[in-house]
């Protein structure tokens, strides 16, 4: 079936088939691989998406459901040269190792200062309980959190 989705406010089509994950359609027909794919069964938060402003595991909608829907994927954060401020202060924290987890968690993280702009501790782990990291031990995503929210 054909879809059409705005991503980062461009209108895309793509020909999906019925049980193809919006994750697909992103990275392999869509030409967006920021969205990572590490477990595929929602497990890791690796590919956070927004559809319609609400947090999805983009491995978990069906591309079909996304038809006629916005979605924001991590490339659409940043505004021309510059990148979100939730992206630099992952930066300037040092959260990042591999980086494998890190599209997921930027998304995660600025969906959550969008809703929460100061967020507490409990708040912070809450939000990002769903995005796995296997290199850094949290604290310095936590760090970029609080860096990212202190800069808004
Ligand atoms: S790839 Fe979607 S949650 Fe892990
Ligand atoms: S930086 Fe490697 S999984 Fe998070």
């Amino acid at each position: 079936m054909r879809i059409a989705v705005t991503v980062n406010g461009e209108r895309k089509e793509a020909d999906v088939w019925a049980g193809e994950s919006l994750l697909f359609a992103l990275r392999e027909r869509m030409g967006l691989p920021g969205s990572k794919n590490a477990c595929e069964q929602g497990e890791c938060g690796s590919c956070s998406v927004l559809l319609d402003g609400t947090l999805v595991c983009a491995c978990l909608v069906l591309a079909a459901q996304a038809d006629g829907h916005d979605v924001t994927t991590v490339e659409g954060l940043a505004e021309g040269e510059r990148l979100h401020r939730v992206q630099e202060a992952f930066v300037e924290a040092g959260a990042v190792q591999c980086g494998f987890c890190t599209p997921g968690l930027v998304v995660a993280t600025a969906a959550l200062l969008r809703n929460i702009p100061a967020p507490s501790e409990d708040e912070i782990r809450e939000a990002l309980s769903g995005n796995l990291c296997r290199c850094t031990g949290y604290a310095k995503i936590f760090d970029a959190v609080r860096l990212a929210a202190e800069g808004a």
